[in-house]
């Protein structure tokens, strides 16, 4: 009898463990998804950022025809392209966590673009220093103030040029590992880690890699100033030049209308 009510506590017990380890897996699952998904489109908004500077910095040029819903509709088809999925601005109501904060961002990088119209229409100026990390920074701020506490979107990198952008202690150390040798090219790495005062984030870094746009900035001779008068850092082509990072609160009621 006291063996049998044993046997049958250990499996409640058991079962119970196996069942929260399943649910903690899940919710990995759907932040991974989430943040895997508004890494993309950070790279979708600075992709065609850095499509169209050709355009945004031609003196001869007044009004660029670049409106902030434009830019919308280019985001998306890159964004389509790249990963299969729809977004609109509409979906920053969504009661879908993943379609809002993919719809949050995608307004948010709209507003940047919609506020900047008036530096982007200039005739008579080059230069207008609307490149793909500013245009990211000022989209995570944006977004970061929308959604509130515990959500952070920024760009990062170990050499960074902008002090605003500097990695956090986490931060540094995941660039070190996406910069180990063997590490799989492209891949983000995501997980849930405990704060101090034992709350819990789901963080989440996407590495950015050197191509041969980047260089006339990030490329060499290391030392000599840029378009930006920046100072360049060397970089070679296919090095890691920094990550995208994102930060959700671990809120696991929130990921009940995931799918
Ligand atoms: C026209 C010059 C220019 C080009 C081209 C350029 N960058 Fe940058 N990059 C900058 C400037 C300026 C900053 C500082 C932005 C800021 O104020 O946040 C920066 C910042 C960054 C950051 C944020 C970390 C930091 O250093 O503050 C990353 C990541 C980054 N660039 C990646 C890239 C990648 C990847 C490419 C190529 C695909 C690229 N950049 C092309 C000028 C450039």
């Amino acid at each position: 009898m006291f063996r049998g009510l044993m046997h049958k506590g250990l499996v409640l017990v058991f079962s119970i463990v196996i069942s929260s380890a399943c649910l903690f897996a899940e919710d990995e699952k759907a932040f991974e998804k989430r943040a895997e998904l508004a890494a993309k489109l950070l790279v979708s908004c600075r992709a065609i950022i850095a499509q169209n500077q050709d355009l945004f910095n031609d003196p001869a040029k007044g009004d660029k025809g670049f409106t902030g819903d434009i830019y919308v509709s280019k985001v998306q088809k890159h964004f389509k392209d790249a990963t299969g999925v729809d977004v609109s601005v509409n979906d920053a109501t969504s009661t879908d966590p993943i379609k809002k904060i993919l719809g949050i961002l995608l307004v948010s990088s709209k507003t940047v673009i919609d506020e900047n119209q008036n530096v982007l229409n200039m005739k008579g100026r080059g230069f207008k220093k609307l490149i793909p990390a500013i245009i990211g920074r000022r989209t995570g701020y944006k977004y970061n103030k929308a959604l509130g506490a515990g959500y952070n979107l920024k760009q990062t990198s170990l050499q960074f040029r902008n002090p605003a952008n500097h990695p956090d202690s986490y931060e540094k150390e995941v660039l070190k590992e996406f910069e180990t040798n063997g590490y799989p090219i492209g891949k983000g790495k995501g997980e849930i880690v405990t704060n101090n005062d034992g709350s819990k984030t789901y963080r989440y870094m996407l590495p950015l890699y050197v191509t041969s746009a980047c260089l006339k900035c990030h490329g060499g001779p290391k030392g000599e100033r840029d378009i930006s008068h920046k100072i360049k850092e060397g970089y070679k082509e296919g090095e890691i030049r920094g990550a995208i990072s994102l930060k959700f609160p671990y809120l696991s009621e929130d990921l009940k209308n995931s799918k």
